[in-house]
């Protein structure tokens, strides 16, 4: 039985009735959804109050097991093209051009990003991720599809304050599934500092978990946050955000934000007016 859209944005799976309900819808999830909240428990309290740290352990964990499945969308190779072809197509139509300078926040192990890196000029895709392990993962995706002539930077961060890349340089910010991996804080920080590095004219999409209920998370692994929060917290940081109509219409379970520069207002304002020098009858 599948959940309709009204139910699936009202729904907060952090409620044990939530859990019940879809225990009896899926029994055969049960074990494996035990097994996950055994092991987050287990390395929420060894990184107790340091998400980014946590994280990265669920992504060493995950990567181990199957790197496919750790980015998201199950172990299917076809499934991880498939949703890498989403997010380039969308970009594509909505201009991607090869001059583009991107950054890719949670780059993975390059599900989208291999198509950008070999799409864009070489040098023009810098991939940044918190784990190291799906780092050497994205690398070994590269090797693959020999993209090494493509010259991609691939670093692993410790926090999205993006200090070590130069002012207005990317002209497109990518990220996708990492703000429902993200705490409020996370989203914040990244908001605050990504302004300084987008070139004027240029956006940062990210994709969310949406709500339109209780904002709430699950195992300290996704998070579901309404639009409005979002819209918002851009704003506190000087940024304008834009929900995506269009890519709901794509079967992907997340929704888009574009964040952007606010467009400065070019009307003359009477203050022009005021200093016009008084010619002298
Ligand atoms: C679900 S995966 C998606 C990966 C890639 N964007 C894709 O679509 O295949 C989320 C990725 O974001 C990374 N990530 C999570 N939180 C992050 C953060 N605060 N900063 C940078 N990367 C982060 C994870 O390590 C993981 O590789």
């Amino acid at each position: 039985m599948h959940q309709s859209p009204a139910s699936r944005l009202s729904a907060n799976r952090s409620r044990l009735g939530h859990k019940v309900r879809y225990a009896l819808r899926h029994p055969g999830r049960v074990l494996p959804y035990l097994r996950r909240a055994g092991r987050d428990s287990w390395l929420r309290l060894r990184h107790r109050g340091n998400h980014v740290a946590y994280y990265r352990a669920v992504m060493a964990s995950d990567t181990a097991r199957s790197p496919e499945a750790a980015v998201g969308g199950g172990p299917s190779r076809d499934r991880w093209l498939a949703i890498g072809q989403m997010q380039y197509d969308y970009l594509v139509g909505h201009g991607l051009t090869p001059q583009d300078r991107m950054l890719e926040i949670g780059c993975g192990n390059l599900r989208a990003g291999w198509r950008f890196i070999q799409y864009l000029e070489a040098g023009h895709y810098y991939g940044i991720d918190i784990s190291p392990d799906i780092l050497i993962e994205a690398k070994k995706t590269l090797v693959g599809y020999g993209l090494q002539d493509r010259l991609p930077y691939l670093t692993p961060v410790e926090d999205l304050k993006l200090d070590f890349l130069p002012d207005a340089w990317f002209t497109v910010v990518h990220a996708h599934s990492v703000f429902s991996h993200s705490p409020v804080e996370v989203i914040d920080e990244c908001l605050a500092h990504v302004g300084r590095v987008l070139a004027p004219g240029g956006f940062f999409d990210f994709t969310f978990d949406r709500t339109e209920g209780a904002e709430h998370q699950v195992l300290g692994e996704d998070f579901y946050y309404r639009t409005e929060t979002l819209i918002r917290l851009a704003a506190k940081h000087g940024l304008v955000a834009r929900f995506m109509d269009d890519w709901e219409r794509l079967p992907h379970g997340q929704s888009k934000l574009r964040v952007t520069h606010p467009v400065p207002d070019r009307s003359p304002g009477p203050a022009v007016e005021a200093e016009m020098p008084t010619v002298e009858q």
